[in-house]
C-alpha cells in the first residue's frame, strides 16, 4: 500500500518516517564507510562487491526519497559535481614548506652532522629521524572540521592554495568522515599529503590518450597533477588517484612529541600512510634506509623520487627552526636520477594507428637506469619547438614510471660553434604514404586512412592485441610480413588467412601457422566491449569501449546512433560522438564490419525482452509519488523496457512526476511523448 503524504515514504515494505530514515541512512553511512576503510586503505575487504552494491543502492534510495537528509560527507556525495569554471583560493594557516635537496651519501652525511653541531650534540650521538619514501605527486592539505572533510588545497605558493576540494573527494582514499572507534579526532585538523597516480593506472590512462590521437601524460606527476587541477570534478573522478599522508598543519587541541606520533594519529582517524614510514636511529641506519628503497621502488606501483628524513623528536625540530622556506630539520635525500645525456642522432617521423605523426628522436645508445635508450618520443611539433631539439644535439634523456623515454632538455652549449645545427620541420606529407597531413590541435594527421600502410599495420596491431580481440601470435613483426605479402589488407582478412598461403611465407611451418590459426579461431567470439574498442575509432579507448557496449548493448545500434544520440550519453563529448558517427558513415568500415560477420566473428546481440514493455525506453523526471526512481526503473525492466539515462531521440516515454528538472524542458523541446505518473501507471497496469 504506497504512501501518499509526505513525509512518509513507501520503503520495501513498510512506510517510513522521517526519524526511521534518518536512522537507517545513518547506519548504512557508518557501514559504508567502514567498508571504504577496509577496501581503500588497508587493503582488505570484507565484504562481497555485491553486498556492497547493495548497501550502496539503498542509501542512494533513501537519500532519493528524504533529499534533505543529503549531506556533504554521505559516501553518495563523492561524484558528480559540476565542473567549475576557475579555483578559488583557500589559505594555508601554517605554510606549507618545500624541502632541502641531497643527491649523494656526503651530502646527506653532512646534513647529519649540521644538525648536531646545531643541536651541540656529540659527533657520536644518535640521532632519531622519522625516514618515509618520498612520492613524486602533488602535494595537498586537507581540512576536517568535527569529523568531516570540509576543504582541500593544493600547496600553490606555500601560503595559498587552489581550492580542489570537489577533486579530492573523488579520491576513494581520502576520508569523507574521519575515524573514532580508536581515537577521538581533533575539532580542527589540517593533514598534508601527496596524492599520486598509481603507474598501472597512468599506463592505462596514457594508452587511452594515445588511442585518442592525445599527447600523453610525460610521466605520473604530471598525471597526477592535471587530475587534480581539474575544474571537471567528473574527470578527476575517473582517475583511480590515491594519497599517502605524511604530515600536518594546525591541529586544535592536540600535543606531539614526536612525528611518529602524529603518522600514528593520521592512521587512527582512517587515512593513508606509506607503510615504508620507518624511524632510523644514526646516519648510518638512513644510509642503509635510503639504499634498500631505492632497490624497492623498481617493485612499487607509484613513483618515489628519493626518502625523506625528518628529526623525530618535535622538540628538537623546533630547536633547530626554518630558514627561508625549507626545516633545518628535514631533508629530501634522492635516488640516483634515471636521466643520462646522449646525442641525437636524427628525428623521424613515425606514423600511428591513427594516423597521428609522431617525431621520435634516435639516439647514441645510453644506459638509463639499468635500460638501454635508443629512441626517445617527442611527442609533436609543438613539444619539438618548445624544446628546441635538432638533430645533432646532446640531449638529457630521463625514463619516468617507465614510459617511453623522452628527452628533459637539450645541452645548448654543447651546440658546435659556428656550424647552425638545422631545425626539425614536420613533413606536410605522410612519410608512409605521401598522403596530405593536417594538423588538429598539437597533432599532425595522414589523411590516408587506411589506404597508409602504416595506419593499416597499426590497426591490426591494435584489433589483435590483447585487450582487443587477443589473437596470440599476430603481433609486431608478423603484421608487417602480411601487410607487406600482400595478406592483409584489412582487419577481417585476418579471418580468411589460409593455411597454404601462410606456409609459403619466410620463417613459417606447419606448427606455427597451426597454432596461429587456432588463435584467430578462438577470438570469433569477443565480448561487445572488446570488438568496439578493436575497431580501433579514434577516441574510443577500453573505456569509452566499455560505456558504449553498455549504453548500445550491441553493434547495429551503435552504427545507427546519430551524433546527438551519441552525445546524450553521459561522458560521451562531442569530439568523440563525431568521430564514432564518422566512422560508421565510412563506407570501408562498414565493409570490414560485414566481411567480419560473413566470416563467423559472432557480434553480440542484446536480448530481445519479452514483456508488455519491451522495446520501450522510459525516462523519469521530477519525483513520483508511488514509487522511488530506482523502483520505477525496476518495474520498468521487469516488463522488458528499459530506462534511459538522459533526453535522447530513442525515448519513447517521458515520465515526467513533481518538479521535473531540466530533462523534462529538453525532452518537450525534442517533441518526446511526456506523461504523467498516472498515465505511467495505466502502461504498467497499475
Ligand atoms: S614533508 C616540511 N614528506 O616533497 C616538510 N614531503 O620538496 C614538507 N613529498 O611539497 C614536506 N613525500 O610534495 C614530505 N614523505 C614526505 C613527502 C613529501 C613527498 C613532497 C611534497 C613536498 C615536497 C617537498
Amino acid at each position: 500500500m504506497p504512501c501518499l503524504t509526505w513525509p512518509f515514504y513507501y520503503a520495501k515494505d513498510k512506510c517510513m518516517d522521517e526519524k526511521e530514515a534518518r536512522e537507517e541512512i545513518e547506519r548504512l553511512r557508518k557501514e559504508i564507510d567502514y567498508h571504504n576503510y577496509r577496501y581503500y586503505i588497508l587493503d582488505n575487504p570484507v565484504v562481497t562487491d555485491a553486498e556492497y552494491d547493495r548497501l550502496m543502492r539503498r542509501l542512494v534510495e533513501l537519500e532519493e526519497a528524504f533529499s534533505h537528509l543529503v549531506t556533504p560527507d554521505s559516501p553518495t556525495q563523492r561524484v558528480g559535481a559540476k565542473p567549475l569554471a576557475a579555483f578559488g583560493t583557500i589559505p594555508h594557516t601554517q605554510p606549507m614548506l618545500s624541502l632541502n635537496n641531497a643527491f649523494t651519501a656526503e651530502e646527506a652525511v653532512e646534513f647529519d652532522a649540521r644538525i648536531k653541531r646545531s643541536l651541540k650534540t656529540g659527533p657520536d650521538e644518535k640521532i632519531e629521524y622519522a625516514a618515509e619514501p618520498k612520492l613524486d605527486g602533488l602535494a595537498i592539505e586537507l581540512i576536517y572540521e568535527d569529523g568531516v572533510f570540509t576543504k582541500g588545497s593544493t600547496r600553490g605558493d606555500g601560503y595559498v592554495g587552489e581550492d580542489v576540494t570537489l577533486n579530492l573527494r573523488t579520491v576513494r582514499s581520502i576520508p569523507l568522515r574521519l575515524k573514532h572507534d580508536t581515537v577521538k579526532p581533533p575539532r580542527y585538523i589540517e593533514v598534508r599529503g601527496e596524492v599520486f597516480l598509481p603507474l598501472e593506472s597512468f599506463r592505462k590512462l596514457n594508452r587511452e590518450k594515445e588511442a585518442k590521437g592525445e599527447a600523453p601524460f610525460a610521466n605520473p606527476r604530471n598525471a597526477a597533477a592535471g587530475s587534480i587541477r581539474q575544474l571537471d570534478p567528473r574527470i578527476t573522478a575517473l582517475r583511480p588517484l590515491d594519497i599517502f599522508c605524511y604530515g600536518l598543519g594546525t591541529v586544535e587541541g592536540r600535543q606531539f612529541k614526536t612525528h611518529f606520533e602524529t603518522l600514528e594519529l593520521i592512521k587512527a582517524v582512517g587515512l593513508k600512510v606509506n607503510p615504508f614510514a620507518r624511524a632510523v636511529r644514526g646516519i648510518d641506519e638512513v644510509l642503509k634506509y635510503h639504499d634498500e628503497m631505492e632497490e624497492k621502488r623498481e617493485s612499487l606501483n607509484y613513483e618515489l623520487d628519493g626518502v625523506v628524513l625528518k628529526v623525530n623528536s618535535i622538540e628538537l625540530q623546533n630547536k633547530l627552526g626554518v630558514i627561508t622556506r625549507s626545516p633545518r630539520w628535514a631533508l629530501a635525500y634522492k635516488f640516483a636520477p634515471k636521466q643520462e645525456a646522449t646525442r641525437v642522432r636524427e628525428i623521424f617521423v613515425g606514423v600511428g594507428r591513427t594516423g597521428a605523426l609522431t617525431p621520435v628522436a634516435v639516439l647514441d645508445p645510453v644506459s638509463v637506469g639499468g635500460v638501454t635508450i635508443e629512441r626517445a618520443t617527442l611527442h609533436n611539433e609543438d613539444e619539438v619547438e618548445r624544446k628546441d631539439v635538432r638533430p645533432g644535439d646532446y640531449v638529457v634523456v630521463q625514463r619516468a614510471g617507465d614510459v617511453i623515454p623522452e628527452i628533459a632538455y637539450v645541452l645548448k652549449d654543447k651546440r658546435p660553434e659556428g656550424k647552425e645545427l638545422e631545425r626539425f620541420r614536420m613533413p606536410g606529407n605522410c612519410p608512409e604514404c605521401g598522403s596530405m597531413t593536417e594538423k588538429i590541435g598539437a597533432i599532425h594527421f595522414c589523411t590516408g586512412g587506411l589506404l597508409c600502410p602504416a595506419q593499416l599495420k597499426e590497426s591490426i596491431r591494435h584489433f589483435a592485441s590483447t585487450r582487443a580481440m587477443d589473437i596470440e601470435g599476430l603481433g609486431g613483426m608478423h603484421v608487417e610480413q602480411f601487410v607487406n605479402s600482400g595478406l592483409l589488407r584489412d582487419v577481417a582478412d585476418i579471418y580468411y588467412l589460409k593455411d597454404s598461403e601462410l606456409l609459403k611465407l619466410e620463417r613459417w611451418a606447419k606448427k606455427s601457422v597451426d597454432n596461429l590459426l587456432d588463435a584467430i579461431e578462438r577470438s570469433k567470439r569477443p565480448a561487445l566491449e572488446r570488438l568496439i574498442y578493436a575497431l580501433g575509432i579514434r577516441g574510443v579507448g577500453e573505456h569509452m569501449a566499455r560505456v558504449l557496449a553498455g549504453e548500445f548493448g550491441d553493434i547495429d545500434a551503435l552504427a545507427k546512433a546519430t551524433e546527438e544520440e551519441l552525445m546524450s550519453t553521459y561522458e560521451i563529448g562531442p569530439e568523440t560522438a563525431r568521430s564514432i558517427a564518422d566512422f560508421f558513415m565510412e563506407r570501408h568500415n562498414i565493409g570490414v564490419l560485414k566481411k567480419l560477420e560473413e566470416a563467423g566473428v559472432v557480434f553480440p546481440k542484446k536480448e530481445k525482452k519479452a514483456g508488455k514493455l519491451a522495446g520501450k525506453v522510459f525516462l523519469f523526471t521530477g519525483t513520483l509519488k508511488s514509487f522511488t526512481r530506482d523502483e520505477a526503473k525496476d518495474i520498468v525492466e521487469a516488463a522488458g523496457g528499459e530506462a534511459a539515462g538522459g533526453v535522447s531521440k530513442k525515448v519513447d516515454y517521458v515520465v515526467s512526476g513533481e518538479e521535473p528538472g531540466s530533462k523534462s524542458q529538453k525532452a518537450r523541446a525534442m517533441g518526446l511523448k511526456i506523461i504523467d505518473e498516472e498515465e505511467f501507471k495505466k502502461l504498467i497496469g497499475k
